[in-house]
């Protein structure tokens, strides 16, 4: 499949099949029920709390439309005065600065660790000594645990909510008091299911307040207290949640050998450097890291003569995006952010790759460093 010319595509969604989508689909046609917190959202938001490490019943978990909505919705709901100022990392997707924009914040962009690729509490708390950090959004990088211990502490310290972008890190993000999470379910994630997003929060206040904010902001009293949106969850969304939820734990135990695999088959090649911790990762990327330039252009010539597929993710960082450059102050250099956009590349890695092109991947990738 897929390698009929040889060319290996970098991702390949993998979604339920339409067979597998029927039963949740005659559902919606007896329920009557297509939005609104229909009876499938519902029922989704309490089955998949299984599969978020930590979370037990008194947690709560709310659906909505996407990642980047369940970052917003989150952000508002904390309430802050408008133009606050919200820490995130610049090695990011996009998605992490607009969303605090969107909220009525302003995004400081922080450097990150050179070993995790991620804003860690260490870092962060440099901030904290130049800038009034009214929150802190740290990100899951490709997927990669954000050590919740670690912030909770740091936010006991502080006193600040901690928002983790766990946009990647469905199934391996915990969360803890005042140290909130937002997974994505976008197609292209591990659990995709086209569009969708997730909040966890151990609160209860905060999630009455996102679900409130997700749908107009309307109160049992019928009114609107603050700007909010219409970021609900529909129950075709729904539908196709519960399918995957069925295959889930299958195709996550595929996807956590296939990056054993990669990891065994990289090894041998010292130029090849991987994030710290993403052995743990569930994702459907997988990073590599090259310092050396000319080993680094090489290796993609290499890749693109033989058809194969690859990303530079996060390039460039979000401090280089003109659309943050009104609300910028002078600040700490995103130095490590600024060389990682440039040295760490995604390769194939999807469900969808047979031997054949595994075989030709790492063939050709040890070609390149002369393996
Ligand atoms: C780090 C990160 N944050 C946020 C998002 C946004 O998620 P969504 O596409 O579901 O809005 C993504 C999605 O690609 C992401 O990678």
């Amino acid at each position: 499949m897929n390698d009929m010319d040889g060319a290996i595509p970098l991702l390949i969604p993998d979604l339920p099949k339409t067979d597998e989508l029927i039963p949740w689909l005659q559902q919606i046609d007896q329920n009557q029920y297509y939005s609104n917190f229909g009876p499938l959202v519902q029922q989704f938001e309490q089955a998949v709390k299984t599969e978020i490490p930590g979370i037990s019943a008194e947690h709560h978990v709310v659906s909505c439309s996407s990642g980047t909505a369940a970052l917003e919705l989150m952000l508002q709901a904390l309430a802050l005065p408008v133009g606050s100022k919200v820490l995130v990392p610049s090695y990011t997707f996009i998605a992490t600065g607009l969303a605090v924009l969107n909220a009525g914040y302003l995004p400081i962009f922080a450097d990150v660790c050179d070993k995790s690729w991620s804003l860690t509490p260490s870092i962060a708390a440099k901030y904290l000594l130049e800038d009034d950090i009214a929150a802190i959004v740290p990100v899951c990088t490709y997927g990669a645990y954000q050590d919740t211990a670690a912030w909770l502490e740091f936010s006991q310290q502080t006193s600040l909510p901690i928002i983790f972008d766990a946009a990647n890190a469905f199934a391996v993000q915990d969360i803890a008091p005042n140290v909130h999470a937002c997974f994505s379910l976008h197609a292209t994630k591990a659990f995709g299911i086209g569009e969708g997003g997730l909040i966890a929060t151990t609160s209860e206040v905060l999630a009455n307040q996102v679900r409130r904010l997700s749908s107009f902001g309307l109160s049992t009293d019928g009114l609107s207290q603050q700007p909010s949106h219409n970021y609900k969850l529909s129950e075709y969304h729904a539908a196709v949640a519960h399918a995957r939820l069925q295959t889930w734990s299958q195709k996550k135990d595929q996807l956590m050998s296939l990056n054993a695999y990669y990891r065994r088959q990289l090894a041998p090649i010292d130029a090849v450097i991987l994030q710290s911790l993403s052995q743990e990762t569930i994702s459907q990327v997988f990073p590599i890291r090259i310092n050396d330039i000319d080993q680094r252009e090489n290796l993609k010539s290499t890749l693109s003569a033989e058809n194969i597929e690859y990303r530079h993710y996060y390039a460039p960082c979000l401090h280089r995006h003109p659309v943050f450059f009104p609300y910028m102050d002078e600040g700490i250099e995103p130095i490590v952010a600024d060389h990682l956009s440039q040295s760490v590349l995604c390769i194939p890695f999807h469900l969808h790759l047979s031997d054949k092109q595994l075989n030709k991947l790492f063939r050709t990738i040890a070609k390149a460093f002369d393996i």
